[in-house]
Protein backbone atom coordinates (compact mmCIF):
# COMPACT_ATOMS: atom_id res chain seq x y z
CA UNK A 1 0.00 0.00 0.00
CA UNK A 2 2.82 2.31 -1.06
CA UNK A 3 1.85 6.10 -0.46
CA UNK A 4 -1.69 4.68 0.22
CA UNK A 5 -3.77 5.47 3.49
CA UNK A 6 -4.48 1.87 5.43
CA UNK A 7 -7.21 4.36 7.01
CA UNK A 8 -8.91 5.36 3.97
CA UNK A 9 -8.31 2.42 1.93
CA UNK A 10 -9.93 0.48 5.31
CA UNK A 11 -13.26 3.22 4.83
CA UNK A 12 -13.64 2.44 1.39
CA UNK A 13 -13.20 -1.39 1.07
CA UNK A 14 -15.58 -1.18 4.20
CA UNK A 15 -13.58 -2.77 6.55
CA UNK A 16 -13.90 -1.70 9.35
CA UNK A 17 -12.29 -4.11 11.11
CA UNK A 18 -8.62 -2.82 10.19
CA UNK A 19 -5.90 -4.85 11.52
CA UNK A 20 -4.20 -1.59 11.76
CA UNK A 21 -1.83 -2.29 14.86
CA UNK A 22 -2.66 1.08 16.89
CA UNK A 23 -6.18 1.01 16.26
CA UNK A 24 -9.10 -1.04 17.87
CA UNK A 25 -12.07 -2.05 15.34
CA UNK A 26 -14.05 0.02 17.53
CA UNK A 27 -11.80 3.11 17.48
CA UNK A 28 -11.58 2.67 13.80
CA UNK A 29 -14.93 3.19 13.15
CA UNK A 30 -14.76 6.72 15.46
CA UNK A 31 -11.64 7.17 13.15
CA UNK A 32 -13.47 7.16 10.11
CA UNK A 33 -16.59 9.34 11.08
CA UNK A 34 -14.47 12.01 12.17
CA UNK A 35 -12.41 11.79 8.47
CA UNK A 36 -15.13 12.14 7.29
CA UNK A 37 -16.32 14.65 8.92
CA UNK A 38 -13.16 17.09 8.58
CA UNK A 39 -12.65 16.37 5.15
CA UNK A 40 -15.79 17.98 4.16
CA UNK A 41 -14.46 21.79 3.22
CA UNK A 42 -11.31 19.48 1.39
CA UNK A 43 -14.07 17.81 -0.39
CA UNK A 44 -15.72 21.18 -1.36
CA UNK A 45 -12.93 22.68 -1.75
CA UNK A 46 -12.00 21.35 -5.65
CA UNK A 47 -8.70 23.83 -6.18
CA UNK A 48 -5.72 24.01 -4.64
CA UNK A 49 -2.42 25.97 -5.21
CA UNK A 50 0.75 23.80 -4.73
CA UNK A 51 3.90 26.52 -4.27
CA UNK A 52 7.42 25.51 -4.90
CA UNK A 53 9.38 27.85 -3.84
CA UNK A 54 13.51 27.12 -2.99
CA UNK A 55 16.61 27.96 -3.60
CA UNK A 56 16.63 25.67 -6.50
CA UNK A 57 14.80 28.68 -8.59
CA UNK A 58 18.20 30.58 -8.71
CA UNK A 59 20.14 28.42 -10.87
CA UNK A 60 17.83 27.14 -13.55
CA UNK A 61 17.90 23.31 -11.49
CA UNK A 62 15.36 20.45 -10.51
CA UNK A 63 14.50 21.05 -6.69
CA UNK A 64 16.62 18.81 -4.89
CA UNK A 65 16.83 16.26 -7.38
CA UNK A 66 19.79 17.75 -9.76
CA UNK A 67 21.92 17.29 -6.85
CA UNK A 68 20.72 13.69 -5.81
CA UNK A 69 20.75 12.90 -9.44
CA UNK A 70 24.09 14.66 -9.61
CA UNK A 71 23.49 16.31 -12.45
CA UNK A 72 25.01 18.89 -10.43
CA UNK A 73 27.59 18.79 -7.25
CA UNK A 74 25.84 19.51 -3.75
CA UNK A 75 27.98 22.11 -3.18
CA UNK A 76 27.04 23.96 -6.38
CA UNK A 77 23.58 23.48 -5.13
CA UNK A 78 24.23 24.98 -2.22
CA UNK A 79 25.86 27.71 -3.51
CA UNK A 80 22.07 28.99 -5.12
CA UNK A 81 21.63 29.66 -0.63
CA UNK A 82 23.96 33.09 -2.07
CA UNK A 83 22.00 34.05 -4.87
CA UNK A 84 18.09 33.60 -2.99
CA UNK A 85 16.70 36.97 -1.82
CA UNK A 86 12.72 36.65 -2.19
CA UNK A 87 13.39 40.41 -2.84
CA UNK A 88 10.28 41.57 -4.55
CA UNK A 89 8.22 39.14 -2.54
CA UNK A 90 4.69 39.92 -1.61
CA UNK A 91 2.70 37.51 0.38
CA UNK A 92 -0.36 39.08 -0.24
CA UNK A 93 -0.18 39.50 -4.04
CA UNK A 94 -0.15 35.55 -4.18
CA UNK A 95 -3.01 34.95 -2.05
CA UNK A 96 -4.82 37.56 -3.97
CA UNK A 97 -4.15 35.93 -7.50
CA UNK A 98 -4.72 32.20 -5.50
CA UNK A 99 -8.22 34.06 -4.23
CA UNK A 100 -8.65 35.30 -7.84
CA UNK A 101 -7.94 31.84 -9.36
CA UNK A 102 -10.81 30.28 -7.11
CA UNK A 103 -8.24 28.07 -5.41
CA UNK A 104 -9.59 27.27 -1.36
CA UNK A 105 -6.27 25.81 -0.43
CA UNK A 106 -2.47 26.31 -0.91
CA UNK A 107 0.17 23.77 -0.05
CA UNK A 108 3.73 25.41 0.63
CA UNK A 109 7.04 23.95 0.70
CA UNK A 110 8.01 24.36 4.24
CA UNK A 111 11.23 22.46 3.42
CA UNK A 112 12.01 20.34 0.19
CA UNK A 113 14.31 17.36 0.20
CA UNK A 114 17.34 19.85 0.05
CA UNK A 115 16.69 20.86 3.81
CA UNK A 116 16.38 24.51 3.34
CA UNK A 117 13.91 25.52 5.59
CA UNK A 118 11.44 28.62 4.54
CA UNK A 119 10.42 29.42 8.26
CA UNK A 120 12.51 30.41 11.12
CA UNK A 121 13.56 27.18 12.65
CA UNK A 122 15.27 26.65 15.45
CA UNK A 123 17.12 23.80 14.69
CA UNK A 124 20.71 23.90 13.54
CA UNK A 125 20.33 23.37 9.78
CA UNK A 126 19.72 24.83 6.73
CA UNK A 127 17.22 27.93 6.73
CA UNK A 128 16.29 30.85 4.63
CA UNK A 129 16.26 33.41 7.38
CA UNK A 130 20.41 32.74 8.39
CA UNK A 131 21.42 30.90 5.47
CA UNK A 132 20.26 33.27 2.15
CA UNK A 133 20.47 37.24 1.46
CA UNK A 134 16.37 36.84 2.33
CA UNK A 135 16.81 36.69 5.72
CA UNK A 136 13.49 36.72 6.27
CA UNK A 137 10.98 34.02 7.62
CA UNK A 138 8.65 33.41 4.18
CA UNK A 139 5.80 31.25 5.63
CA UNK A 140 4.67 33.02 8.44
CA UNK A 141 3.74 36.30 5.97
CA UNK A 142 2.23 33.58 3.77
CA UNK A 143 -0.27 32.05 6.40
CA UNK A 144 -1.43 35.36 7.43
CA UNK A 145 -2.07 36.56 4.12
CA UNK A 146 -3.80 33.34 3.35
CA UNK A 147 -6.24 33.24 6.21
CA UNK A 148 -6.85 36.94 5.69
CA UNK A 149 -8.33 35.63 2.27
CA UNK A 150 -9.91 32.57 3.89
CA UNK A 151 -7.68 30.56 2.16
CA UNK A 152 -6.98 27.49 4.43
CA UNK A 153 -3.00 26.76 4.71
CA UNK A 154 -1.11 23.44 3.48
CA UNK A 155 2.24 22.76 4.74
CA UNK A 156 4.42 20.49 2.70
CA UNK A 157 7.36 18.85 4.44
CA UNK A 158 9.94 16.91 3.27
CA UNK A 159 10.45 13.87 5.42
CA UNK A 160 13.45 13.09 3.27
CA UNK A 161 16.42 15.50 4.11
CA UNK A 162 19.43 14.86 2.38
CA UNK A 163 21.62 17.57 3.77
CA UNK A 164 21.41 16.59 6.96
CA UNK A 165 24.27 15.25 8.42
CA UNK A 166 22.03 12.77 10.23
CA UNK A 167 20.44 11.55 7.30
CA UNK A 168 21.26 8.10 5.21
CA UNK A 169 20.33 9.31 2.38
CA UNK A 170 22.16 11.45 0.15
CA UNK A 171 23.34 11.04 -3.88
CA UNK A 172 21.52 8.62 -5.75
CA UNK A 173 23.20 4.96 -5.26
CA UNK A 174 25.27 6.41 -2.22
CA UNK A 175 24.24 6.46 1.39
CA UNK A 176 25.72 8.28 4.68
CA UNK A 177 24.90 5.08 6.65
CA UNK A 178 22.37 2.25 7.23
CA UNK A 179 19.69 3.16 10.12
CA UNK A 180 20.57 -0.89 11.22
CA UNK A 181 24.10 0.19 11.69
CA UNK A 182 23.77 3.08 13.75
CA UNK A 183 20.02 3.45 15.05
CA UNK A 184 21.61 6.32 17.43
CA UNK A 185 22.57 8.56 14.22
CA UNK A 186 18.69 7.80 13.24
CA UNK A 187 17.00 8.57 16.48
CA UNK A 188 19.03 11.62 16.22
CA UNK A 189 17.32 12.34 12.81
CA UNK A 190 13.78 11.94 14.50
CA UNK A 191 14.58 14.09 16.87
CA UNK A 192 15.36 16.38 14.70
CA UNK A 193 12.34 16.42 12.23
CA UNK A 194 9.56 15.77 14.79
CA UNK A 195 10.79 18.96 16.49
CA UNK A 196 10.46 21.02 13.01
CA UNK A 197 6.95 19.30 12.82
CA UNK A 198 6.27 20.55 16.51
CA UNK A 199 7.81 24.10 15.40
CA UNK A 200 5.46 24.28 11.90
CA UNK A 201 2.17 23.06 14.02
CA UNK A 202 2.81 25.37 16.75
CA UNK A 203 3.69 27.99 14.80
CA UNK A 204 1.10 27.97 12.02
CA UNK A 205 -1.43 25.45 12.91
CA UNK A 206 -1.76 24.16 9.37
CA UNK A 207 -5.08 22.70 7.96
CA UNK A 208 -3.64 20.37 5.95
CA UNK A 209 0.35 18.53 5.95
CA UNK A 210 1.77 17.45 2.72
CA UNK A 211 3.82 14.97 3.07
CA UNK A 212 6.91 14.10 0.73
CA UNK A 213 9.48 11.26 0.36
CA UNK A 214 8.07 8.37 2.71
CA UNK A 215 9.55 6.23 0.52
CA UNK A 216 12.92 5.87 1.51
CA UNK A 217 11.74 4.53 4.80
CA UNK A 218 8.97 2.43 6.66
CA UNK A 219 6.49 4.10 8.52
CA UNK A 220 8.14 2.50 11.65
CA UNK A 221 11.29 4.65 10.78
CA UNK A 222 9.44 7.81 9.84
CA UNK A 223 7.33 7.32 13.73
CA UNK A 224 4.57 7.78 10.85
CA UNK A 225 1.89 7.20 13.84
CA UNK A 226 3.30 9.74 16.47
CA UNK A 227 3.70 12.01 13.74
CA UNK A 228 0.11 11.32 12.98
CA UNK A 229 -0.74 11.44 16.80
CA UNK A 230 0.58 14.48 17.43
CA UNK A 231 -0.72 16.48 14.73
CA UNK A 232 -3.97 15.78 15.38
CA UNK A 233 -3.43 16.44 19.04
CA UNK A 234 -2.54 20.15 18.28
CA UNK A 235 -5.21 20.18 15.52
CA UNK A 236 -8.01 17.35 15.47
CA UNK A 237 -9.27 19.18 12.10
CA UNK A 238 -5.96 19.05 10.28
CA UNK A 239 -6.05 16.72 7.25
CA UNK A 240 -2.81 14.52 5.92
CA UNK A 241 -1.95 13.34 2.46
CA UNK A 242 -1.21 10.27 1.72
CA UNK A 243 2.70 10.20 1.84
CA UNK A 244 3.23 8.97 5.02
CA UNK A 245 3.04 5.12 4.82
CA UNK A 246 -0.35 4.52 5.72
CA UNK A 247 -1.16 7.36 7.53
CA UNK A 248 -2.57 9.80 6.12
CA UNK A 249 -5.97 10.76 5.10
CA UNK A 250 -5.76 10.91 1.61
CA UNK A 251 -4.60 10.06 -2.14
CA UNK A 252 -1.93 12.19 -3.97
CA UNK A 253 -1.54 10.53 -7.76
CA UNK A 254 1.34 12.68 -9.14
CA UNK A 255 1.06 13.96 -12.43
CA UNK A 256 -1.48 11.01 -13.71
CA UNK A 257 -4.47 11.60 -14.74
CA UNK A 258 -6.42 8.20 -13.99
CA UNK A 259 -7.98 6.95 -16.78
CA UNK A 260 -11.00 5.45 -15.01
CA UNK A 261 -12.69 6.77 -11.46
CA UNK A 262 -10.38 6.24 -8.92
CA UNK A 263 -11.77 3.92 -5.96
CA UNK A 264 -10.67 5.83 -3.07
CA UNK A 265 -13.07 8.21 -1.52
CA UNK A 266 -10.41 11.55 -1.32
CA UNK A 267 -7.67 12.39 -3.39
CA UNK A 268 -5.58 14.99 -5.01
CA UNK A 269 -4.36 15.58 -8.47
CA UNK A 270 -0.78 17.37 -7.79
CA UNK A 271 0.26 19.06 -11.66
CA UNK A 272 2.53 21.26 -13.13
CA UNK A 273 1.70 23.82 -15.11
CA UNK A 274 4.70 23.38 -17.03
CA UNK A 275 7.31 20.36 -16.65
CA UNK A 276 8.76 21.22 -13.09
CA UNK A 277 7.86 21.75 -10.03
CA UNK A 278 10.26 24.76 -8.85
CA UNK A 279 10.84 27.51 -11.79
CA UNK A 280 13.45 27.04 -14.10
CA UNK A 281 14.29 29.10 -16.85
CA UNK A 282 14.54 26.97 -19.72
CA UNK A 283 10.96 25.22 -19.12
CA UNK A 284 8.67 27.01 -21.73
CA UNK A 285 6.54 23.65 -22.05
CA UNK A 286 3.49 25.50 -20.67
CA UNK A 287 0.07 24.09 -20.37
CA UNK A 288 -2.41 26.06 -21.98
CA UNK A 289 -5.28 27.49 -19.89
CA UNK A 290 -7.35 25.18 -22.41
CA UNK A 291 -5.28 22.64 -20.82
CA UNK A 292 -5.57 23.24 -17.27
CA UNK A 293 -9.27 23.87 -17.00
CA UNK A 294 -9.75 20.84 -18.88
CA UNK A 295 -7.34 18.77 -16.56
CA UNK A 296 -9.39 20.61 -13.72
CA UNK A 297 -12.73 19.31 -15.26
CA UNK A 298 -11.40 15.86 -15.21
CA UNK A 299 -10.10 15.80 -11.88
CA UNK A 300 -13.29 17.44 -10.25
CA UNK A 301 -15.81 15.11 -12.97
CA UNK A 302 -14.40 12.06 -11.20
CA UNK A 303 -14.35 12.81 -7.73
CA UNK A 304 -11.17 14.71 -7.12
CA UNK A 305 -8.95 17.57 -6.28
CA UNK A 306 -6.94 19.77 -8.25
CA UNK A 307 -3.43 21.22 -6.50
CA UNK A 308 -2.20 22.99 -9.60
CA UNK A 309 1.70 23.76 -8.86
CA UNK A 310 3.52 27.25 -9.89
CA UNK A 311 7.21 27.74 -9.36
CA UNK A 312 8.18 31.47 -8.28
CA UNK A 313 11.31 32.54 -9.42
CA UNK A 314 14.42 33.63 -6.77
CA UNK A 315 13.07 36.96 -5.92
CA UNK A 316 9.38 36.07 -5.32
CA UNK A 317 7.77 37.17 -8.29
CA UNK A 318 5.67 34.34 -10.08
CA UNK A 319 6.02 34.09 -13.71
CA UNK A 320 3.79 35.77 -16.09
CA UNK A 321 2.68 32.51 -17.96
CA UNK A 322 1.63 31.04 -14.30
CA UNK A 323 -0.25 34.21 -13.25
CA UNK A 324 -1.95 34.03 -16.73
CA UNK A 325 -3.01 30.47 -15.80
CA UNK A 326 -4.42 31.12 -12.65
CA UNK A 327 -6.28 34.27 -14.05
CA UNK A 328 -7.67 32.52 -16.53
CA UNK A 329 -8.60 29.92 -14.82
CA UNK A 330 -10.43 32.10 -12.49
CA UNK A 331 -12.17 33.98 -15.24
CA UNK A 332 -13.24 30.62 -16.43
CA UNK A 333 -13.95 29.58 -12.56
CA UNK A 334 -15.98 32.65 -11.95
CA UNK A 335 -18.61 31.72 -14.61
CA UNK A 336 -18.78 27.95 -14.04
CA UNK A 337 -17.79 27.89 -10.24
CA UNK A 338 -21.49 26.77 -9.64
CA UNK A 339 -20.41 23.24 -11.43
CA UNK A 340 -17.47 22.89 -9.65
CA UNK A 341 -17.54 23.95 -6.11
CA UNK A 342 -19.29 22.08 -3.52
CA UNK A 343 -20.44 19.69 -6.28
CA UNK A 344 -20.10 15.57 -6.48
CA UNK A 345 -18.41 13.79 -9.23
CA UNK A 346 -20.27 12.65 -11.96
CA UNK A 347 -22.37 10.38 -13.96
CA UNK A 348 -20.11 6.74 -15.22
CA UNK A 349 -18.28 7.72 -18.18
CA UNK A 350 -21.04 6.20 -21.44
CA UNK A 351 -23.61 8.16 -20.21
CA UNK A 352 -21.97 11.30 -21.56
CA UNK A 353 -19.16 11.36 -23.91
CA UNK A 354 -17.10 13.90 -21.23
CA UNK A 355 -16.77 15.07 -17.89
CA UNK A 356 -19.73 15.57 -15.75
CA UNK A 357 -20.66 16.62 -12.20
CA UNK A 358 -23.76 16.68 -10.05
CA UNK A 359 -25.06 19.08 -7.78
CA UNK A 360 -25.30 17.30 -3.97
CA UNK A 361 -28.85 16.54 -3.89
CA UNK A 362 -28.17 15.05 -7.72
CA UNK A 363 -30.97 16.84 -8.84
CA UNK A 364 -29.10 18.87 -11.46
CA UNK A 365 -26.59 17.25 -13.86
CA UNK A 366 -23.59 19.53 -15.33
CA UNK A 367 -22.19 18.45 -18.92
CA UNK A 368 -19.11 19.74 -19.86
CA UNK A 369 -18.29 20.57 -23.34
CA UNK A 370 -14.65 19.91 -24.35
CA UNK A 371 -13.02 21.96 -27.31
CA UNK A 372 -15.56 24.07 -29.58
CA UNK A 373 -18.13 20.81 -28.80
CA UNK A 374 -21.82 22.25 -30.34
CA UNK A 375 -24.95 20.72 -32.13
CA UNK A 376 -26.86 17.83 -30.89
CA UNK A 377 -24.91 16.46 -27.89
CA UNK A 378 -25.95 13.31 -26.64
CA UNK A 379 -26.69 11.67 -22.78
CA UNK A 380 -27.83 7.95 -22.76
CA UNK A 381 -29.46 6.26 -19.94
CA UNK A 382 -30.88 8.92 -17.95
CA UNK A 383 -33.85 7.51 -16.13
CA UNK A 384 -35.48 11.16 -15.53
CA UNK A 385 -37.41 13.97 -16.91
CA UNK A 386 -35.47 16.85 -17.70
CA UNK A 387 -36.86 20.40 -16.09
CA UNK A 388 -34.68 22.90 -18.82
CA UNK A 389 -31.40 23.28 -19.44
CA UNK A 390 -29.47 26.09 -20.06
CA UNK A 391 -25.71 27.07 -20.79
CA UNK A 392 -24.02 28.26 -17.57
CA UNK A 393 -22.65 31.40 -16.95
CA UNK A 394 -24.96 32.60 -20.50
CA UNK A 395 -27.88 31.93 -19.30
CA UNK A 396 -29.36 30.64 -23.06
CA UNK A 397 -31.72 28.09 -22.52
CA UNK A 398 -31.41 24.97 -25.11
CA UNK A 399 -34.19 22.29 -26.07
CA UNK A 400 -33.63 18.30 -25.41
CA UNK A 401 -35.42 16.20 -27.80
CA UNK A 402 -36.19 12.17 -26.27
CA UNK A 403 -35.26 9.80 -29.09
CA UNK A 404 -36.95 6.31 -28.84
CA UNK A 405 -39.11 6.46 -26.02
CA UNK A 406 -41.99 3.99 -26.07
CA UNK A 407 -43.98 4.90 -23.66
CA UNK A 408 -45.15 1.71 -21.75
CA UNK A 409 -41.41 0.48 -21.51
CA UNK A 410 -39.02 1.29 -18.94
CA UNK A 411 -36.08 1.94 -20.89
CA UNK A 412 -35.46 5.50 -21.19
CA UNK A 413 -34.89 7.45 -24.59
CA UNK A 414 -31.90 8.96 -25.75
CA UNK A 415 -31.57 12.94 -25.17
CA UNK A 416 -30.10 14.99 -27.44
CA UNK A 417 -29.34 18.93 -26.54
CA UNK A 418 -29.21 20.92 -29.40
CA UNK A 419 -25.76 23.75 -28.56
CA UNK A 420 -25.42 26.47 -30.84
CA UNK A 421 -22.23 27.68 -31.80
CA UNK A 422 -23.29 30.97 -30.52
CA UNK A 423 -23.44 30.11 -27.25
CA UNK A 424 -19.90 28.64 -26.52
CA UNK A 425 -16.99 29.49 -23.96
CA UNK A 426 -13.40 30.24 -25.28
CA UNK A 427 -12.46 27.34 -22.94
CA UNK A 428 -15.25 24.70 -21.74
CA UNK A 429 -18.46 25.19 -22.57
CA UNK A 430 -21.05 23.60 -19.45
CA UNK A 431 -24.86 22.78 -19.63
CA UNK A 432 -27.21 22.90 -16.73
CA UNK A 433 -29.75 20.43 -16.86
CA UNK A 434 -31.98 20.13 -14.11
CA UNK A 435 -34.15 17.36 -13.31
CA UNK A 436 -37.31 16.38 -12.32
CA UNK A 437 -35.59 14.29 -9.15
CA UNK A 438 -32.67 12.62 -8.03
CA UNK A 439 -30.94 11.51 -10.65
CA UNK A 440 -31.26 7.76 -11.96
CA UNK A 441 -29.40 5.91 -14.20
CA UNK A 442 -30.25 3.12 -16.77
CA UNK A 443 -27.73 0.25 -17.49
CA UNK A 444 -30.02 -2.42 -18.14
CA UNK A 445 -30.12 -4.50 -21.43
CA UNK A 446 -33.47 -3.28 -22.62
CA UNK A 447 -36.95 -4.35 -23.48
CA UNK A 448 -39.36 -5.17 -20.66
CA UNK A 449 -36.37 -6.71 -18.29
C1 LIG B 1 7.86 14.35 -5.76
C2 LIG B 1 9.18 14.95 -5.81
C3 LIG B 1 9.20 16.36 -5.60
C4 LIG B 1 7.95 17.14 -5.70
C5 LIG B 1 6.73 16.38 -5.37
C6 LIG B 1 5.44 17.05 -5.71
O1 LIG B 1 7.63 13.33 -4.98
O2 LIG B 1 10.11 14.29 -5.00
O3 LIG B 1 10.30 16.96 -6.08
O4 LIG B 1 8.05 18.13 -4.77
O5 LIG B 1 6.74 15.14 -5.83
O6 LIG B 1 4.37 16.19 -5.70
Amino acid sequence: MNRYSKITAAFIAGLFFTTLATTTSAQSKINQDSIAQKMGWFEDAKLGIFIHYGIYAVNDVSESWSFHNKQVTWPAYMSQLSGFTASKYDPTAWANLFKEAGARYTVITTKHHDGVALWDTKEKHYDVIRNTPAKKDLIDPLVNALRKNDIKVGAYFSLIDWSHPDYPGFLKDSSRYKVADDPLRWKRFQGFFQNQLTELSTKFNPDLWWFDGDWEHSAEEWESSKVRTNLLAKNPGTIINGRLQGYGDYETPEQNFPVVRPSFRWWELCMTTNNNWGYRKSDTNWKTPYEIISIFVDAVSNGGNLLLDIGPKEDGTIPNEQVNILKELGKWNRKHGESIFGTIGGIPQGHFYGPTTLSKDSTTLYLFLHGKTSGPVMVKGLDNKIKSVEVLGNGTKLTSKVVGKISWSPVPGLIYINVPATTLDTYITVLKVKLDKPIKLYRGKGGLG
